[in-house]
Order: structure tokens, then sequence, then C-alpha cells
């Protein structure tokens, strides 16, 4: 039985004082133990939420990392550094990183097998465009991003530390979930994918989120589906109704 995983990845919000206010809000009410609980704030209140939540079952979570170890990259954040304040997560090509920042699968693939070598769990994200699903390519792109991001990576991380995200980036921020089915369907494929790559076991291990405009209307519906074990909240991670989409 896969442990749900629901993670909230605060983009470019809350600085410090205000990630502070809402942790403390929060970190009482919801609930911890039949979910695994991440929190992705921004780089510059890592540490101080941290110290927040330290003792509590949230876990902390980083949106970007660097996949050399030191030296000079100015403006990016090692994985020493991230494990050094406690982060335990974190999550590598998300699609407005590929989108921005020109992130490509091998970029991706760089970060997270860096990240596996310090213990934290990268959280993979993949997901077609809307162009992609309507032209009837999406299996075909999900599939390369999950061969490429992953590739290299021993099957033993894969069924435990390695978490995959399917976020169709037509449903991001946008209101447009896909439906319960549609993310099922794709979860369910890329575990096939992960398969063929590894074997049945892994597959039937790694954990597979679903991303975009998860909220708390839809979280029980999407979360009770059989191949997706979490979801990976944007928006509404910001507001109480993360707290209600845990507790789904
Ligand atoms: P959303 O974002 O929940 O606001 O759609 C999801 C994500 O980008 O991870």
């Amino acid at each position: 039985m896969r442990k749900k995983i629901i993670a909230g990845n605060w983009k470019m919000n809350y600085c410090v004082n205000k990630a502070e206010e809402f942790v403390s809000q929060i970190k009482d009410t919801i609930n911890t133990n039949e979910v695994d609980v991440v929190i992705c704030p921004n780089f510059v209140a890592l540490d101080r939420i941290s110290d927040l939540i330290d003792g509590t079952n949230i876990s902390l979570g980083a949106q970007n990392v660097y996949f050399e170890d030191k030296g000079a990259y100015t403006g990016e954040t090692s994985v020493n550094m991230l494990a050094a304040v406690g982060v335990k997560y974190c999550i590598v090509g998300h699609s407005e990183r590929r989108q921005y920042f020109n992130e490509t699968n091998e970029i991706v693939n760089k970060k997270a097998k860096k990240l596996l070598e310090k213990d934290i769990s990268p959280i993979v994200c993949v997901g077609e465009t809307l162009e992609e699903r309507e032209s009837n390519k999406m299996f075909e792109v999900v599939e390369k991003q999950v061969i490429e991001s992953l590739d290299g990576i021993e099957n033993i991380s894969i069924a435990n530390k390695v978490i995959v995200a399917y976020e169709p980036i037509w449903a991001i921020g946008t209101g447009k979930t896909a439906t319960a089915q549609q993310a099922n369907e794709m979860c369910k494929y890329i575990r096939d994918v992960i398969s063929k790559m590894y074997d049945e076991e892994t597959a039937q291990k790694v954990r597979i989120q679903y991303g975009g405009s998860v909220k708390p209307n839809n979280a029980n519906e999407i979360l009770n589906m059989s191949d997706i074990d979490g979801a990976l909240v944007g928006g509404a991670s910001l507001t109480n109704d993360f707290v209600a989409i845990v507790n789904y």
C-alpha cells in the first residue's frame, strides 16, 4: 500500500514572516498521520520554516536546486545547502522551470541524481501542454519526460525515494482540472513506463502525484483513484484549503 504524499508548492509567494505566520496557523490542524505532508516555501524562508516544523510530521521541501556541489554559480543553491537546513524533498522540472528557465529533461535528471546522493527525495514533474493533449501526443510526451528524467537512477531509489508528479500544463493555475479519470489514466501510464524501465515491483512502489488545480472540492475524488498517490498543490497550498486537501 503506497502512502499518500501531499506537497504544497508555494512558488514565489510568502516571504519569511508571512510563511511563519501561515505555518504556525496550520501545523496543528493538519493530518499528518495517514498522509506524508510536505511544504515547499521560497528559499529565503526554508531555514525558519525548518525550525518551525521541527518535531512535527510535516517535511520541508525546496522548489529547485543546482546540480553542482559548489563554486562560481551565481544565484544557485546546492544540495548540501538544502540538506543543511533540513530539506527532505525538492521539486525538479516543474513546468514553470521548464518554460521560463529552459530546464530540460537532462538537467532534471542531473538534479534528481544529485539530490539522491544527499538522500533528498526529488519530486520529478512531468506533463503535457494543451496542444499536445489535443493532438493526442500526451502519452508520447510524458513517456519521454519520464524516461529521460529518470535515466540511470537505480530502482531502489525509484521505489523508495523518487516521487513523480504528473502535472498537465493546461491544468496548472488555470482552475481547469484534469478529470480524475484523465489524471489516473496518465499516472497509470507512467507506472507502466516505469515497469518497462525497471520492473513491476519498482513500479508498484513508486509514488505518483497529480498536480493542477487540486482544490478541496476535487481532492477526495482525485486522491481515491487507483494510481494517484498524492497531490502537488500550488494555489490552494497558500490557504486553509491546504488543510482541507490533506484531510480529504
Ligand atoms: P495549481 O499549481 O495547484 O495552482 O494549479 C500546481 C503546481 O504548479 O504545482
